[in-house]
């Protein structure tokens, strides 16, 4: 099987200040230990430009920002465009994320946008999928998964794709503490791998990152992380704390 890049991104919502910000980040760069795990970190924008100082010269440690807008500048009041996220060497950018979606109302539309925004100054999607508990209840996780791909994403050339790095993400498991068993987790990424094949073809599906999120922690990466097609985890909670974040990065 084709090697995969493991990933592990924290993304640390909407949560921390300032001085707790940089603290987080300092102490998370100062004990991660030499891995080939990319471990990418996803504050809040305020702590992008200090963030990516405090990481710029570190092996594997590399910048997220939570969110971005499709239009390049203008009159968008609050928001914040990939171009200026380019400016400040951000790398990747979460999209479609289910808070954002939920909360913000945020379409297919607007995310495939927004993908196409973060592609053209060369800042790789971190694009986010999954179902609520009533879709799952109903047996419909596997079709909604599909749909939200192929509205976000299927859109892309192969080129582009090869660029995206998918979440998974039940929205049940988010910060409930109840984390998707790590064969749910399996069954729907090899799921989403084989629609991916179906776009794009084996070898593409074979080269994609597919994370997993939702109340993944210390306890449970390492079971998560052992399954055939999850190549890592997208971290709420636990990234905010340095000591849980580096031990689910060292759980693979
Ligand atoms: P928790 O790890 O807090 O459940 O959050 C997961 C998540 O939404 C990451 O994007």
């Amino acid at each position: 099987m084709t090697p995969r890049q493991r990933i592990v991104a924290g993304n640390w919502k909407m949560n921390t200040s300032y001085v707790e910000g940089r603290n987080l980040a300092k102490e998370i760069a100062d004990r991660m230990q030499p891995t080939d795990t990319k471990v990418i970190l996803a504050p809040p924008f305020i702590h992008l430009n200090n963030v990516g100082n405090i990481i710029r010269d570190l092996a594997g440690l590399y910048l997220g920002a939570q969110n971005c807008h499709w239009a390049e500048s203008g009159a968008y009041t609050g928001e914040i465009s990939a171009r200026m996220l380019a400016s400040i060497e951000v790398q990747y950018v979460i999209i479609g994320h289910s808070e954002r979606r939920e909360y913000f109302h945020e379409t297919d539309e607007q995310l495939a946008a927004k993908v196409n925004a973060a592609l053209a100054y060369n800042i790789q999607p971190i694009f986010c999928c999954g179902e609520k508990l009533d879709m799952r209840q109903a047996g419909q996780h596997e079709a909604i998964v599909e749909a939200q791909l192929r509205q976000g994403l299927f859109h892309l050339s192969g080129q582009d794709f090869k660029k995206v790095i998918i979440a998974y993400e039940p929205v049940w498991a988010i910060g409930t503490g109840v984390n998707a068993t790590p064969q749910q987790a399996q069954d729907m990424h090899a799921f989403i791998r084989h629609i991916i094949a179906g776009q794009y073809g084996q070898a593409i599906a074979d080269t994609t990152t597919i994370l997993y999120g939702g109340s993944c922690n210390p306890s449970n990466a390492r079971d998560l992380f052992r399954q055939p097609d999850v190549d890592g985890g997208l971290i709420g909670g636990a990234s905010l704390k340095a000591d849980d974040f580096l031990a689910v990065v060292n759980s693979f």
